[in-house]
């Protein structure tokens, strides 16, 4: 394949009633650079690149549906209308350059309550209310078990709290609709709120949402129903999940495949293949890293489960992304790390794939012309200084 024309990487993809332009997505990136949850000028900016960059979905990072349910006092959030407008200015931006809006909605659980990655990752205490009136908040979770050593002793969630939560779940999604975006991701994945239900190494409930995996993937398929019923029928959803934990006796990929086709059955659309998360960062190596390492995941559970799926991790150019939709192993790219470097990743991508690509149709009308000056000019004069080598040897 090399031919970005013909290239599936490139071919529009139908979800529903959507139609998305290409098969690239930023994956969902904290990046702790908002207040009281607001997206602000850096979440236009930042985001907005993607758009102008060429990619076909662009994810805001995950925004808590509830205060409690946020990572840190920098993270997105949508758990009161206050935060529709300011969202809404960045999804306009994002379609009017052509990208579809997506929004991770996330609740961290016990995960909460912590530094950003530059004052230090751990949790909050005391020192972080003096430093900079950052004062630790209470947690919740499945069980009252810790994160790690030393960490906040979360509160076991009661079925009365589990409804209120649910709903919040849903008033979310309302918002998450009311602000403009077009896909709507549930936070499944990397140790977070649902992911403290679906462990069997973090839920130890006695209760009909702990025990067996139909009591352990209650409370995620339930918050997953609301989300549903809210989101229009011809809007996609898509779930994150860690299709492995990557520890003995953790969640495993059969686990993923059983799950999926729960999912689907509750008319999800795609499933966003990650791993890892139940103890340390979403980082964390619980899976031995090489080039695609969580392709294989999509692969299986897009198999097995017959349903649609992303792929993420260390996808680094457009050949190997490529490579994964044309061997059927995913239906989506996702990347993250490697837009933060190259926020043109789609574009750069592109030619990677047809090094004789001349045109600049796919890039912002107010580059187009002179970037295809430019390749001209560069390719002229690259053969001229080939023919004077030549000359002179
Ligand atoms: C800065 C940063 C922030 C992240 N925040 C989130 C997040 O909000 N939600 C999520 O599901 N994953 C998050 N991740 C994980 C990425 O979405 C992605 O799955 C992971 O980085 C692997 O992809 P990559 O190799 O292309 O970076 C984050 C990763 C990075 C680097």
């Amino acid at each position: 394949m090399s031919n970005s024309s013909q290239s599936l990487l490139f071919s529009p993809l139908k979800l529903r009633g959507l139609t998305i332009r290409n098969r690239i997505c930023i994956s969902p990136m904290c990046t702790y650079g908002g207040h009281g949850g607001m997206a602000n000028d850096w979440h236009l900016v930042h985001l907005g690149q993607y758009a102008l960059g060429g990619a076909g979905i662009v994810f805001i990072e995950a925004s808590a549906v509830e205060e409690r349910g946020r990572i840190t006092y920098g993270d997105a959030g949508i758990w009161s209308d206050e935060h529709i407008e300011p969202m809404a200015r960045v999804t306009k931006f994002l379609k009017q350059f052509g990208a579809t809006p997506a929004m991770q909605l996330a609740h961290a659980g016990r995960k909460s309550s912590t530094q950003r990655p530059w004052h230090g990752m751990g949790i909050l205490s005391d020192a972080d209310t003096k430093a900079r009136n950052e004062a630790p908040w209470e947690t919740v979770s499945s069980t009252p078990e810790l994160m790690d050593e030393n960490w906040h002793v979360p509160h076991a969630l009661t079925v009365d709290d589990l409804n209120e939560v649910k709903e919040a779940w849903r008033a979310a999604a309302e918002r998450t609709l009311n602000a403009g975006f077009e896909i709507i991701e549930v936070h499944c994945a990397h140790g977070y709120l649902m992911h403290q239900f679906l462990s069997p190494l973090i839920n130890k409930r006695t209760d009909q949402y702990g025990g067996d995996f139909a009591g352990r993937t209650r409370f995620p398929l339930e918050v997953i129903e609301v989300v549903r019923e809210v989101w229009p029928d011809d809007l996609p959803v898509f779930v994150r999940i860690s299709s492995v934990d990557g520890m003995e006796e953790g969640w495993n990929l059969d686990d993923s495949v059983a799950f999926a086709k729960e999912l689907k059955s509750r008319g999800v659309d795609v499933v966003d293949c990650s791993s890892g998360g139940v103890v340390g960062s979403a980082t964390a190596r619980a899976v031995p890293r090489h080039l695609g390492f969580q392709v294989p995941f999509s692969e299986r559970i897009r198999r097995d489960a017959d349903v649609q799926t992303m792929a993420v991790g260390l996808i680094v150019d457009g050949p190997q992304a490529e490579q994964i939709l044309q061997d059927g192993h995913a239906d989506i790219i996702a990347v993250a790390r490697e837009a933060l470097y190259d926020p043109y990743w789609a574009h750069h991508a592109e030619r990677a794939l047809n090094p004789d690509l001349m045109s600049y149709d796919n890039w912002p009308m107010e580059y187009r012309w002179w970037l295809e000056k430019r390749e001209g000019l560069v390719r002229k004069l690259r053969a001229e200084a080939e023919v004077s080598v030549k000359k002179s040897a």
